[in-house]
């Protein structure tokens, strides 16, 4: 049986970086959240910053998208697939120098793209605001990425039933080879006005929902059923979920560009095949939580398995509240606002960085043969981000919405609605400092100590 931890030209080395350079990002991103978070409640802070061009809200916004994104979230799915799936087909990577070579490429891609968003060069394309030379290398790192990892797949010879990480490993790296390119080229350069905005609704929605989603739920269908030692429970519900996310999921794209001047039509089509992904996200949700019957007391002791469930639980709220926003008499009031910003921050941390997290403390033991540090540090890790995010950030910020939106029906002065976000925004600073503060013991944690016995494989 093929395994990285003992292949001698193996993709530990790939992993380990993968997830280090990951986490550096992850860093970096949250900094730049933090300093937007600080510059929305302190005037004087702000105007601290006002002459330093590339400190501006606009730049640091998009350095801060860009950087969690791509640098954190991307770097932590090639990290997962360049483990996962030569274990899942059993077979060594496929062309590993190349693999090797894109790791270090891929972040050189993305500096240039932080480099140059900081220095005001950016394109109107949402989270793919990068200019195209900055894209360029990055599309390129993309398919060398996707050579490697499909290249893997499909070399494998007959391996019988692929296991369902690997559909959705393969769905998320063919979709967004399609959708990167489309978003840099048709969207940046070539549609105009509202077609341009439809289009960019689809690359925003498909970024999240065709990258991120299926990345991260192949995370949770790789590590489940590991954590709690049993198989997972329904192999039917995993293809409902899978064929019902790729078919689906791309139709509802212009819900993000709601009350715009996109056609009508494809606004009101949007709201039945937006509700509709409830049953995608609830048939992958009750097959995790069949598989985990009766296991939930393991989360006490197990890290990887209490941030993958925390992550689900998130992932049920953010998937309930989606369908619940595309409602257009719930849209009259969030959108806009901080609901959304809420939104997207329950999805992409407390989600899908959850359920990196929760692929750290599972595989650093393995690569590196030793335990993490300390027990300790773990919990704090796991209840500074916890309490953190939900507390100080996913609460305030989604109240702070609801306001923010009733005050704009009112007719009132938006400065009015700034003013009275200020309570709300403030514990959001707070979260950013707990977070990182959370991460950063993380980071301690995984340092090297003295040779500890390895986790069995
Ligand atoms: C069934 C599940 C989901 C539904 C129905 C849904 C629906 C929506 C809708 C309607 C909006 C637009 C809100 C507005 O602009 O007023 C939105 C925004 C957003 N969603 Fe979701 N969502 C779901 C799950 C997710 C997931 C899993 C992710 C992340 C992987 C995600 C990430 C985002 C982000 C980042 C935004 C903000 C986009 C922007 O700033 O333009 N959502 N979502
Ligand atoms: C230290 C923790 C963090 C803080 C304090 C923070 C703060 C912020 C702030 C203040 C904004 C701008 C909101 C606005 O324009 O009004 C923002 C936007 C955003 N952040 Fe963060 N952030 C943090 C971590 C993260 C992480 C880890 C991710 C993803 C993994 C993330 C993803 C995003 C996204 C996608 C947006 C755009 C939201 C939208 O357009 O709706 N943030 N963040």
């Amino acid at each position: 049986m093929y395994t990285p931890e003992t292949d001698p030209d193996s993709t530990k080395y790939l992993v380990k970086a993968h997830l280090t350079i990951a986490i550096a990002w992850l860093l970096f991103g949250a900094l730049g959240g933090l300093t937007l978070a600080f510059r929305l409640i302190s005037p004087d802070f702000a105007e601290i910053l006002h002459d330093v061009t590339w400190l501006n809200f606009g730049r640091i916004r998009m350095f801060h998208t860009h950087t969690v994104i791509f640098g954190w979230l991307s770097n932590g799915f090639f990290a997962f697939s360049y483990y996962a799936i030569p274990k899942l087909v059993n077979r060594p990577l496929f062309l590993p120098k190349l693999a090797r070579f894109n790791m270090v490429f891929t972040q050189f891609a993305l500096m240039l793209g932080a480099i140059a968003l900081l220095t005001g060069h950016a394109e109107g394309v949402e989270y793919a605001e990068a200019p195209w030379w900055a894209d360029v290398f990055f599309a390129l790192a993309f398919v060398f990425a996707i050579i490697c990892n499909l290249g893997t797949v499909f070399t494998a010879g007959n391996v019988g039933q692929l296991y369902v990480s690997v559909w959705y490993l393969i769905l998320g790296f063919t979709f967004t080879a399609l959708n990167f390119i489309m978003a840099n080229t048709i969207v940046a350069h070539v549609a105009p006005g509202a077609a341009g905005a439809a289009l960019s609704g689809l690359w925003i929605h498909n970024a999240v929902g065709l990258w991120v989603t299926p990345m991260g739920v192949a995370i949770a269908y790789y590590l489940l059923p590991l954590n709690v030692n049993r198989p997972i429970a329904s192999h039917k519900l995993s293809l409902i979920g899978f064929w019902t996310l790729a078919i689906l999921y791309p139709l509802g794209g212009s819900h993000h560009y709601f009350y715009s001047p996109v056609p009508w039509w494809l606004q009101v089509m949007a709201v039945p095949l937006t509700s509709a992904l409830i049953f995608v996200v609830y048939t992958v949700v009750y097959n995790f939580f069949v598989t985990m019957k009766g296991c939930w007391g393991q989360i006490a002791d197990n890290m990887s398995l209490r941030f993958l469930a925390f992550g689900i639980f998130s992932y049920i709220i953010t998937c309930t509240q989606g369908p619940f926003h595309a409602l257009f008499s719930v849209q009259r009031v969030v959108h806009f606002t901080d609901w959304v910003v809420a939104h997207a921050h329950l999805a992409l941390f407390g989600v899908f960085s959850w359920w990196i997290f929760s692929f750290i403390y599972y595989v650093w033991p393995k690569l590196t043969g030793q335990e993490m540090r300390s027990k300790v540090l773990s919990e704090w890790h796991f209840w500074l981000t916890f309490v953190g995010f939900y507390i100080f950030y996913y609460i305030p910020d989604t109240m702070a919405g609801l306001m923010q939106g009733f005050f704009w029906l009112r007719g009132l002065p938006f400065i009015d609605s700034l003013v009275a976000s200020q309570p709300f925004w403030i514990p959001r600073a707070f979260s950013g400092v707990m977070i990182i503060a959370g991460v950063v013991l993380m980071v301690i944690n995984m340092w090297p100590c003295e040779k500890q016995e390895a986790r069995s494989v």
